[in-house]
């Protein structure tokens, strides 16, 4: 457990590539989208900003911070400055809930990024020029019936991120990061501007924007958290590990308003362009899981140069599920190789075949286990749900709390470069506003 055995980013810019990378990925376009669809729209989306800016914005705060002191895997990060602090180590917990978490979660975000990686294929032999609504619904109905197809491009998502891992070579893609998001922004712009010749475009942005207060539930506040929570990839030890490998210099507060803003950008542009479409083509917003498979390639099929458009914006999104997925699997691998005889290659094999097993089980809730239920749910929604309603938001909580409370307050503010007002401010926000914010959320949703 030496604090050499880490090497340190070699820029702050380094730094922020690799975590924006985790964060943008298929969480802003394919579950924002759908998850704004299905739950009736603007209150969900409002819901979800405020989730973002008070709770997910410290809780990001402070799993880097914690990561940066324990310069660990965030279990031993978390047990050794809960020693350090003459706490016990129960707190080990919240560091082995979050890696759970990324193994569960990394199970069917394979799947999905499979359906992307099968777009980009459809959009390079042409399968959705000239299609209308109903032709674009049969080839996402084919896909979903079709377990053998959606085991090969499975196991041909997962292959590609257990390759990466295992040779280590994540840091290479930070530089593809650097240009292939700006890309994704042009795109999504492109996106939204069809979206503006659809003639529905003031439909999507009242039903993004003028929120029905009335029909909000506990279970729509749980869900907009939820997703403030799997879009900035918290609560899962990731942005944990990352921060261990931080340097003391980087502002931790000013970079996480960066990937935030960056992030909510993405999805917002993402509910702009898919909505249009959907009301345009009298679609429903609340679709579920598919709603981007049976929207956007109606723009593509029909806008001009929509083929070569389309092929650029499933290869964005499979770039984008990739670099989010290697940051699912390393601190699976990464606690697997400090607490095991294994070695990386090995660990990262083991790791990734128990993903993709459990992956398997959840690409079948789509046909041949479409009703085999637990708890109501199929196997991909209960993964889905018991990880980013449950799981993350209690990782989160712990990570805020012992920040908050465990840790000592001048030395946080000190290293927050936070003094005066500006440090009351993080203090009642990270020991009142965030932690209490979740537990009300939990509570609202019974
Ligand atoms: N934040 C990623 C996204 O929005 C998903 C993710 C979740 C990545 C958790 C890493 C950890 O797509
Ligand atoms: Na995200």
């Amino acid at each position: 457990m030496s604090k050499l055995s880490h090497a340190q980013w070699s820029s702050k810019m380094a730094f922020i590539l690799a975590a924006t990378g985790s964060a943008v990925g298929l969480g802003n376009i394919w579950r924002f989208s759908y998850m704004v669809g299905d739950s009736g729209g603007a209150a969900f989306v409002l819901i979800y900003l405020a989730c973002v800016a008070l709770v997910g914005l410290p809780i990001l705060v402070a799993e880097w911070l914690i990561g940066r002191r324990g310069q660990e895997n965030p279990i031993n990060s978390m047990v050794d400055l809960a020693r350090k602090n003459g706490r016990l180590p129960a707190w080990a917990l919240v560091g082995a809930s979050g890696v759970l978490a990324a193994f569960l979660i990394l199970s069917f975000y394979s799947v999905i990024g499979g359906w992307s990686l099968s777009y980009t294929l459809g959009s390079v032999t042409g399968a959705f020029t000239g299609q209308d609504a109903d032709g674009v619904s049969a080839i996402f109905t084919g896909l979903l019936g079709n377990p053998l197809a959606l085991t090969l491009w499975h196991t041909a998502f997962m292959a590609l991120v257990v390759w990466i891992v295992a040779r280590g070579v994540t840091k290479g893609l930070e530089g593809a990061v650097r240009t292939l998001m700006p890309a994704l922004v042009v795109l999504m712009l492109v996106l939204v501007g069809y979206g503006m010749t659809t003639g529905h475009f003031g439909e999507a942005l009242a039903f993004m924007f003028s929120p029905d207060w009335g029909a909000v539930t506990g279970e729509v506040v749980l869900a907009a958290m939820g997703q403030a929570f799997f879009t900035l990839s918290l609560g899962m030890g990731i942005m944990m590990a990352y921060g261990s490998y931080l340097g003391e210099d980087v502002n931790l507060i000013g970079t996480a308003r960066t990937v935030i803003i960056l992030d909510t950008a993405i999805a917002l542009l993402a509910g702009l362009a898919i909505f249009p479409i959907v009301f345009a083509n009298g679609l429903s917003p609340g679709e579920g899981p598919g709603l981007i498979f049976v929207t956007l390639p109606l723009a593509f099929g029909n806008m001009t140069g929509g083929m070569i458009l389309g092929l650029m914006f499933f290869l964005l999104l499979t770039f984008a599920a990739l670099t989010s997925a290697i940051s699912l699997l390393e601190p699976v691998v990464e606690l697997m190789e400090e607490r095991t005889p294994l070695s990386r290659v090995s660990a990262t094999l083991v790791g990734g075949v128990a993903v993709w097993a459990l992956g398997i089980a959840a690409l079948m809730s789509f046909n041949v286990w479409d009703d085999f239920l637990i708890l109501g749910l199929n196997v991909f929604d209960l993964l889905d749900t018991f990880t980013s309603k449950f799981l993350l938001p209690l990782t989160g909580l712990g990570a805020i709390l012992f920040v908050a409370w465990r840790l000592d307050r001048d030395s946080v503010a000190a290293e927050l470069n936070l003094s005066g007002g500006q440090a009351t401010l993080w203090h009642l926000v990270s020991r009142f506003v965030a932690p209490v914010g979740v537990i009300l959320v939990f509570v609202s949703s019974l």
